[in-house]
């Protein structure tokens, strides 16, 4: 009796359960009923209204928050359909080249699939909580002593000579899953945006989004495909430069890239969709990145922020039409990289006040009157 009502309970919960991408998509991805459906439960994340944005920019602007995803960023909707692909062809390894998010996704959903992931990081270039995660999930995890597009060449040469599968966004599938986010952006405006921005690292992302509106509109979901902008940090931003750049350098470590993977694919989405690439200064990533958590709520790294640096930019210099519907994807979660949080504006540490265990003592701290 019991164990009848608490299978009826599992399946309650499961139909009002997100399925994870691959399953909620499944008629618009390249699956078949013979793919494995690696899943923990990526995507379905909130599309949240930014009125504080709105308020500073005169657009209406969302906020597409994607630290919401399992591993806390979007690599998970390309890494549920790249692993799962990777199974079905029967790999045993997978390997990935990561400034950390992707090195993160790609251990997990390795792990729950039953298969190795090994993972190239820069040396001592990602942040501490993303290095976590892949040692958490049991990824055989190097630190290449070069920069992440050394990682990555030497990624696609073992993988290319050796029993090991690539998952970085040079693999289709990982553009294909990310996809998802747009028709999930559609699914609540009933149209596309008129604007979207997304930080720019391999571009990936941005031919993602790309691919996902154009879908949507060549089924009639949407009358239009929205303008997609891409940031790059300064220091490292050789889409907007037109040439690499040898020794990126940025605090937002995860769009620390020189070479970007899907550089020609980028360009092409950026001719489709009347787009834009720009650069910001790391300053104006960590002023976005506070009005971000301190106006609107939500906490991202520092790349995630260049979105909201680039809405703020544009829209100072009066290219972001008045009412113009904005959508900007934040990457990851800030609780990966957490430090820039405790420094002020001008980089003096903030170290919370210390209290005594007294009432009239914290009131006094605090600056209330009694009542
Ligand atoms: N934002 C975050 C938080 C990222 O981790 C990345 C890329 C990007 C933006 C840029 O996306 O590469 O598709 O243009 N991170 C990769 C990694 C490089 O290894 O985790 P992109």
């Amino acid at each position: 009796m019991s164990s009848e009502r608490e299978s009826t309970q599992a399946v309650k919960t499961q139909s009002r359960q997100w399925r994870g991408v691959l399953r909620e998509y499944a008629d618009r991805l390249n699956i078949t009923d013979a793919t494995p459906i690696i899943t923990l439960g990526e995507g379905g994340t909130p599309l949240i209204p930014a009125p504080a944005l709105s308020k500073r920019t005169g657009a209406k602007v969302w906020i597409k928050y994607e630290g919401m995803n399992p591993t806390g960023s979007f690599k998970d909707r390309g890494m549920t359909m790249a692993i799962s692909k990777a199974v079905e062809d029967g790999a045993k390894a997978v390997i990935c080249a990561s400034t950390g998010n992707t090195s993160a996704s790609a251990a997990a959903y390795a792990t729950h699939a039953g298969i190795l992931a090994v993972v190239l990081v820069p040396e001592g270039k990602i942040a501490l909580g993303k290095l976590s995660q892949a040692i958490a999930h049991n990824a055989q995890l190097l630190q290449v002593q070069g920069n992440f597009d050394d990682c990555l060449d030497i990624a696609r040469d073992l993988s290319a000579n050796y029993p090991v599968h690539l998952v970085n966004s040079v693999n289709p599938d990982r553009i294909e899953g990310q996809k998802t986010a747009a028709f999930e952006v559609v699914e609540v405006l009933e149209d596309a945006p008129d604007i979207h921005i997304v930080p720019v690292g391999n571009a990936g992302n941005y031919t993602a989004y790309t691919r996902g509106y154009t879908e949507e509109l060549e089924r009639g979901a949407t009358t239009k495909l929205p303008r997609m902008f891409g940031f790059q940090a300064a220091g490292s931003a050789p889409i907007v430069l037109g040439h690499r750049v040898d020794h990126p350098e940025t605090i937002a470590s995860a769009i620390r890239i020189g070479n970007p993977a899907s550089w020609d694919l980028a360009l092409a989405a950026q001719k489709l969709t009347n787009g834009y690439f720009g650069a910001i200064s790391d300053a104006k990533i960590l002023e976005a990145y506070r009005i971000l958590s301190a106006e609107v709520g939500i906490f991202v790294e520092p790349a995630s922020a260049i979105s909201v640096a680039g809405l703020l930019e544009r829209a100072e210099a009066g290219l972001i039409p008045a009412g113009a519907t904005v959508v900007l994807t934040v990457t990851g979660h800030g609780l990966k990289d957490p430090q820039w949080a405790l420094r002020t504006a001008d980089g003096a540490e903030i170290t919370p006040t210390v209290v005594p265990v007294d009432t009239a003592e914290i009131a006094s701290v605090l600056g209330l009157v009694k009542k």
